[in-house]
């Protein structure tokens, strides 16, 4: 599939040549009779290199459907206030995948969060499983941008601007209000041969969702790594416009202000034509991180590792930072060289995509998850610490296959209700520390 490349670009599409208005973003008469329709995802008089904004022309506005209605979910839903929060290190084994036919909306799991989307800052957590794709179904996100981590299946993301195809290792952003539906794409469709009409029969999906309910996510500030490295701003991949012009009973589903509302609509709503402007889906491939670590001693903070950061009001402290821990090489001398032990005033949700994760040998599973909330301590667990105390460090040593990814951020991370009593949490966890052995002998160096 084509993209077009760059990270909050001025860009432009159109599906039928012309219809972009030139000069002007309201004409009194669009070109094919399509109506002119303004997307802010910033506010209006929001500085200009923040500002945010597209224009979509399509075949009918936005405000063209039936009233909303409650919709229930069992869970879904952005109450961080139900359970204590706790200072227990914390991890979870997969969600199994579903039973029952399963869409993307449907198979919605909150795991944790903290703010709202009423306080705009914060972020809610959430784990998705399905095994059909979304049919007849359109969805959106009021209460924020949608940061899509898929672990197992591919996903084809049918949004408002155009159509994104993600895989496992990649990330997609959907942007808050952009409506759109997820299909399951298999293997074939995923290399290209064939479309997705048959998705509903492709397997099953899993991952994980940030959505974030602070400020637009955005490329973390290099400082003295200069001007490349880390997440490279060409590599982001925005779609092109596609529409589909389809009239039927259909249901747009909305989240408003931590719940869910539904409303019948008789058309499809992707459906706009052409569209320009830089507030727009994207996706990233985690593989190309270009990912710095220390080429002398000692490992630096985990922040080298940030692919996209939600600022706060406070300078260099994020309402939430994305960070991966993808394969590299460990060449720094005599230190130790996995992450430390640390405590933290930020707190730390984990995700395992694939492989094995650094400083924990075994537990932490593809499609888990664990939480390590404001100051409570961890690290490697004791055989990562033993391995690593006696690794020859003459010899550069590499991690392969493996990615792992943070959601830290400023304020602590609650879990759910349901996620305290998931059969997935680990009674556990702890232990992977006990091990640890007493060394101290104030007689040896
Ligand atoms: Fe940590």
């Amino acid at each position: 599939m084509n993209y077009q490349s760059g990270f909050g670009n001025e860009f432009a599409s159109e599906v039928i040549a012309g219809v972009l208005p030139q000069g002007q973003n309201s004409p009194q008469r669009v070109a094919h009779g399509l109506y002119a329709e303004q997307l802010s995802g910033t506010a209006f008089t929001a500085p200009r290199h923040s500002n945010r904004r597209s224009w979509l022309y399509r075949i009918r506005p936005a405000a063209v459907h039936q009233p909303f209605e409650p919709l229930a979910h069992a869970t879904f839903h952005n109450r961080f206030d139900e359970a204590p929060a706790t200072p227990n290190q914390l991890r979870w084994n997969p969600l199994p995948m579903p039973s029952q036919p399963t869409d993307f909306v449907d198979g919605l799991v909150t795991l944790a969060g903290n703010g709202g989307p009423g306080e705009q800052a914060g972020v809610g957590i959430h784990v998705y499983t399905a095994n059909r794709s979304m049919q007849g179904r359109f969805f959106y996100d009021a209460d924020g941008e949608l940061l899509i981590v898929p672990q197992q299946g591919a996903l084809r993301l049918a949004t408002e601007m155009g159509v994104l195809d993600v895989e496992p290792q990649e990330i997609a952003v959907i942007p808050r209000g952009v409506r759109f539906r997820v299909e399951l794409i298999s293997e074939a469709d995923a290399h290209g041969s064939a479309s997705a009409a048959s998705a509903g029969s492709a397997g099953a999906a899993r991952g994980y969702i940030c959505e974030n309910f602070g400020a637009l996510l955005r490329l973390p500030d290099l400082g003295p790594i200069g001007s490349n490295c880390l997440a490279n701003t060409r590599d982001f991949l925005t779609p092109h416009a596609a529409y589909e012009d389809v009239d039927g009973a259909f249901e747009l589903i909305a989240k408003f202000q931590g719940a869910l509302w539904s409303a019948k609509i008789d058309h499809s709503p992707l459906d706009v034509v052409a569209w320009h402007g830089n507030y727009a889906p994207y996706k990233y491939d985690l593989r190309r991180f270009n990912t710095i670590g220390s080429i002398s001693y000692d490992h630096p903070d985990p922040s080298i590792f940030t692919v996209l950061t939600s600022p706060s009001d406070s300078a260099g402290t994020a309402n939430i930072d994305f960070a991966i821990f993808p394969p590299r090489w460990l060449v720094a001398q005599h230190t130790f060289r996995p992450p430390w032990f640390h405590r933290n005033v930020a707190s730390e949700f984990m995700g395992l995509i694939t492989g094995v994760y650094d400083a924990k040998a075994e537990g932490f599973l593809p499609g888990g998850a664990s939480l390590h909330n404001c100051m409570s301590g961890h690290g490697p667990d004791a055989a990562t610490f033993e391995k690593a105390s006696n690794a020859d460090l003459s010899k550069p040593d590499v991690i392969g296959g493996t990615m792992a990814f943070m959601f830290e951020t400023r304020k602590v991370i609650r879990p759910t209700r349901q996620a305290l009593a998931s059969p997935q949490l680990q009674d556990n966890y702890h232990e992977c520390w006990q091990g640890i052995a007493k060394h101290f002998d104030p007689s040896q160096a």
